[in-house]
């Protein structure tokens, strides 16, 4: 039975397009009843990246438990659900099934209608959570798989400005902290590391700067880190080590800032969004923060826990298209590759 005319409409939601397994519950656009992430970080760390077999795996596990979970601290039963969201893409084809299969047949089971929502969208969308946003925003989706700056219009419509030609900057970070020998995710540890360092120490190259492009480029960063590291054979010491992540770092925040500036003054928006796991990042957070003040621009960052992958920002991204009237069918594939300017 559906939830009492009045009452906004509650959702649940399940993402697993890499290595996170999550769940949430939603009622309405910003009451989030519950979030759960169950992640594998651990199961992947002594490969140094995600390694899809295993992650199908481990999400074929969690999905039950965690999807479990999430309805017990909604405090939310099947019968109280209105739809059922889940990300379709983009991701890692195996882990998206997992989630796809499991949510089309709890709607089917159900008689629930079902909404495949595009996991971009769920990062743009982990901003509406918490904040009503004004349009056109600028949004920067900065994440361990994608790197892309957007212009948004209106809810749900999104303008590709520009994005990167080879590595993401998560992907940066986490390579970088692997040939560092920080372990993996490295992100968070470079963060950490970079406080404690100078940003200015080590001038590291900021590729693609000052070419009118809003494209990104990181490949060549993370060469010019190796050359640096292979500079120090003899190892690096403890204050080394904390500059060149703080050097790094800075490289990669200037980098973005500058883009998502030019995006802002190119398309006359008066919000910007940044969002995707390195959304995380302080120093990115810091710098976004003063940038918007001397543009006089309005910041949403989405709190940390809704930066990286999670089901509650799936939630709000599969609501908004619910709401708009949009269904899924039992056919539902997953998209491993899923524009964001193609929905
Ligand atoms: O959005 P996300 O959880 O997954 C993808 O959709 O890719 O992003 C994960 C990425 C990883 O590359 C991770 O190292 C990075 O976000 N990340 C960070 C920080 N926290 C997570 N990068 C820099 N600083 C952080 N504090
Ligand atoms: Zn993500």
């Amino acid at each position: 039975m559906p939830t009492a005319d009045r009452q906004p409409p509650t959702i649940l939601a399940i993402e697993t397009s890499c290595d996170e397994t999550a769940a949430a519950v939603l009622r309405g656009e910003q009451e989030l009843l519950s979030d759960v992430v169950a992640s594998q970080a651990e199961l992947h760390a002594e490969y140094g990246g995600v390694v899809p077999e295993i992650a199908c795996r481990a999400h074929a596990e969690a999905v039950v438990p965690v999807v479990r979970q999430a309805l017990r601290q909604a405090g939310v039963g099947l019968e109280g659900l209105d739809a059922v969201a889940v990300t379709r893409g983009p991701g890692l084809v195996g882990a998206l099934l997992v989630g796809l299969s499991f949510a089309k047949a709890l709607a089917w089971a159900r008689g629930l209608p079902l909404v495949g929502v595009n996991h971009l969208e769920a990062h743009l969308a982990a901003a509406f959570l918490e904040h009503d946003l004004e349009f056109p925003f600028v949004g920067l989706v900065v994440s361990g798989g994608h790197t892309a700056l957007y212009q948004s219009p209106r809810r749900g419509t999104y303008r590709l400005l520009g994005q990167t030609l080879d590595d993401a900057a998560g992907e940066a970070f986490d390579k970088v902290a692997k040939l560092l020998g920080l372990g993996y995710p490295g992100g968070v540890v470079v963060d950490r590391l970079a406080r404690q360092g100078d940003p200015e120490r080590f001038a590291f190259p900021r590729p693609m700067m000052g070419s009118g492009r809003l494209d990104f480029s990181f490949s060549g960063l993370k060469t010019a880190v190796r050359t640096h590291r292979e500079r120090f054979l003899k190892g690096l010491t403890e204050q080394d080590l904390w500059d060149t992540c703080a050097s790094f770092q800075e490289a990669v925040v200037d980098t973005l800032l500058a883009k998502a500036r030019t995006a802002l003054e190119r398309t006359g928006a008066a919000c910007l969004v940044v969002c995707g796991g390195v959304a995380c990042n302080s120093r990115l957070r810091e710098r976004a923060a003063e940038l918007a003040d001397r543009l006089g621009v309005r910041l949403v960052l989405p709190r940390p826990r809704l930066c990286t992958d999670n089901a509650a920002m799936v939630a709000a991204a599969g609501l908004h298209r619910f709401l708009q009237g949009h269904r899924s069918g039992p056919d539902l594939d997953a998209v491993p590759t899923w524009h964001l300017e193609d929905l």
